[in-house]
């Protein structure tokens, strides 16, 4: 590895497990000093054996005590949202309950960690700059997904969300982009998998190979493909995918090799004086595309 986090700092909700722990490791194998958080202290207790990070328990939905990691913390490098949870159904099966669970982990855990870390971060505040990496998903504003009626709502709001910080801070220093994959192979995409097999007497073999059928590559995604898509660079990297190397032939995406995802990396856009709000219209970045590419199957 090539230490590009060396001496970079990164806080990381939802670690235990999944996509947020294959970020932790990605990160601690390139030289951070990485945060790892969690609601289970035991999935804690497993990636902190594996790498050796720091670990603290914390339950993405507790505002009081994002703040307090926070003040523990003191100013990140990196801000990595990952917690989130799939609930299944249409908007008929969709209860207020769900609903409120679901925004208020999915959305409001980003919202109050932003809040909390963003002040660190600005340049003008005495930090470094910095970068804020949200776990969206295909499924949502890029792709209506059956059965998905309040994740996807969520995850389209967690795109929103990303957008209005990039506007408004990247002039100061702090990016802020969202990963969207598709469906990832994790313990939940296993959870979920089981659970649609009980309700619609299915064998779990049935139900994988209909998660496998909708994914246009053909297959499940893998948690490294989307650590990969996290940047692990100085704040002021180019907007470019993927962060740390191409995939091989083989882990490529379908669409990505189609759409060309070795494409050389475009400078990063200069950007007017006062901000993005007060320059002509500006081009989406290509990672954001490269994204979109990458993430063109259904979580
Ligand atoms: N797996 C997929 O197919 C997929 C696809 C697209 C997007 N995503 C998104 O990626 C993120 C990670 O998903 P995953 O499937 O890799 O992980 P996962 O669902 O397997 O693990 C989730 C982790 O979140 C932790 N957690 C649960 N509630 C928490 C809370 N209140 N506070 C802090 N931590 C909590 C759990 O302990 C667990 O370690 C989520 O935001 C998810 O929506 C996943």
């Amino acid at each position: 590895m090539s230490q590009r986090l060396q001496g970079k700092t990164a806080f990381i909700t939802a670690a235990g497990q999944g996509i947020g722990r294959a970020i932790a490791e990605a990160f601690v194998r390139e030289g951070a000093t990485v945060i790892a958080t969690d609601i289970s202290a035991a999935l804690l207790h497993g990636v902190v054996e594996a790498t050796g990070c720091r670990a603290q328990v914390l339950d993405a939905t507790d505002a009081a005590a994002i703040r307090a990691a926070a003040a523990q913390a003191g100013p990140v490098n990196v801000l990595v949202n990952a917690a989130g949870y799939v609930h299944a159904g249409t908007v008929l099966d969709c209860t207020e309950a769900d609903w409120d669970f679901a925004f208020n982990l999915n959305v409001r855990s980003q919202f109050r960690t932003i809040q909390a870390f963003l002040p660190g971060m600005l340049a003008e505040n005495g930090g470094h700059g910095g970068s804020i990496i949200n776990l969206a998903s295909v499924a949502g504003s890029l792709k209506g997904a059956p059965n998905r009626f309040v994740y996807g709502s969520t995850k389209a709001a967690v795109i929103g969300l990303t957008k209005a910080v990039a506007a408004d801070f990247i002039t100061r220093g702090v990016r802020c982009n969202a990963i969207c994959p598709g469906t990832v192979e994790s313990p939940s995409l296993r959870d979920r998998i089981a659970a649609q097999a009980q309700a619609s007497g299915q064998t779990l073999a049935q139900v994988e190979a209909a998660f496998i059928a909708r994914q246009p590559m053909g297959r499940l995604g893998r948690t490294r493909w989307a650590a990969w898509a996290a940047p692990p660079r100085s704040p002021h990297w180019p907007c470019t995918w993927p962060a740390t190397r191409a995939p091989s032939r083989q882990e490529q995406p379908r669409s990505s090799t189609a759409a060309g995802a070795t494409d050389p990396p475009e400078a990063p856009a200069a950007l007017p004086p006062g901000g993005a709000a007060s320059g002509p219209a500006k081009p989406v970045p290509r990672r954001l595309l490269d994204l979109q590419r990458y993430g063109s199957f259904v979580d």
